[in-house]
């Protein structure tokens, strides 16, 4: 307990310096910093190796702290009822009194904001008077990290500070919906789209391939492991580790499973970390047989086909 407390001392006073942080939340580890101080921005995205173009999303503890930087409508409130703090970020109108750094949006009218549920870092949240601004703390195009030790490895000594909060629960990033006008989903992710159109009692428009800008994280060669990835593959070929969903009797050692009973949450927990420890092994290619496309299926499988375009 007390040394939760003096990591959270920690962790705010390398914030308040404007420094950058990695911290835990229910998806993937984010590389945060003040989302008000265009020094504490301009150092994450030099860190990730980012474009200065690709926005970075907010984190905020709730609604109350959000009315100063964006403009809220009703569909908004309604998802932000059902599913926050969780794992949904909203594309929502920025308001012209903002605070927000301008290099967070990049110069844009608009903000992706997100609630997150992780303890530990609502702790943190809760003691700063700035909200944070973090994209997945791995370096552009590669795997988001799931744990302490993934950050290291992607970062080494450069970020200075890890608030550990152990494994992510969800494993896998925020599903994004721009909700400033028809409601459109940006990115598949934790939250399963289903869930999201029960509430709004409608079908949301699916635009992860547009070929628009605004959200660059739907561009081919996310999400990488570094290695080639070959989809729908029914069995592994040459040297290839093979990835399945569900636990099966013959055991090879170059079989990794998703989940032991075809659990697709608990596959998303584990993908990856799993196509890190592969890669670790020295495996040169990975080949992953079929995954159905329910449920959090679909942002595996969305993931899955973009870093097989590596
Ligand atoms: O689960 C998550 O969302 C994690 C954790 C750390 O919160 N964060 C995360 O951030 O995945 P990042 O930066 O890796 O992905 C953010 C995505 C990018 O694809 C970016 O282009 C998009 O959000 N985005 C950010 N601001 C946007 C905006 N104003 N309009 C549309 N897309 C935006
Ligand atoms: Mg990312």
């Amino acid at each position: 307990m007390k040394s939760i407390q003096s990591n959270i001392k920690k962790a705010k006073l390398y914030l308040d310096k404007n420094d950058c942080i990695a911290v835990p939340t229910e998806t993937v580890y984010g590389l945060a910093g003040n989302a008000y101080s265009s020094l504490s921005v301009k150092k994450i995205f030099r860190l990730k190796k980012r474009p200065m173009d690709n926005p970075l999303i907010v984190h905020y503890l709730d609604i109350k702290r959000l009315h100063q930087d964006c403009h809220l409508n009703d569909n908004f409130i309604k998802l932000y009822n059902k599913f926050c703090p969780g794992p949904i970020t909203f594309i929502l109108k920025l308001k012209k009194s903002s605070k927000i750094s301008r290099f967070v949006t990049n110069n844009q009218k608009s903000l992706a904001v997100r609630f997150p549920k992780h303890s530990l870092l609502r702790k943190l949240l809760k003691k700063l008077d700035y909200p944070l601004a973090a994209p997945s703390a791995n370096i552009s195009t590669r795997l988001s990290p799931v744990k302490k030790s993934d950050v290291v490895e992607e970062f080494g000594s450069k970020v200075k500070f890890i608030l550990n909060g152990g494994r992510c629960r969800i494993g896998l990033e925020s599903t994004i919906i721009n909700i400033i006008k028809k409601p459109e989903i940006l990115r598949f992710g934790g939250l399963d789209i289903l869930k999201i159109e029960k509430v709004l009692n409608k079908k949301a428009l699916i635009k992860i391939n547009s070929k628009n800008k605004i959200s660059p994280g739907q561009f081919p060669l996310h999400y990488s492991p570094g290695i080639p990835i070959r989809i729908n593959a029914k069995k592994p070929i040459e040297n290839e580790a093979f990835v399945l969903i569900k636990k099966k009797r013959n055991n090879s050692k170059n079989y990794y499973y998703l989940s032991k009973t075809r659990d697709f949450d608990q596959a998303a927990k584990n993908l990856y970390s799993t196509l890190r420890k592969i890669k670790k092994k020295g495996y040169k290619k990975i080949a992953v047989e079929k995954i159905p496309n329910t449920g959090l299926g679909k942002t595996i499988n969305d993931r899955l086909n973009r870093a097989a375009k590596y």
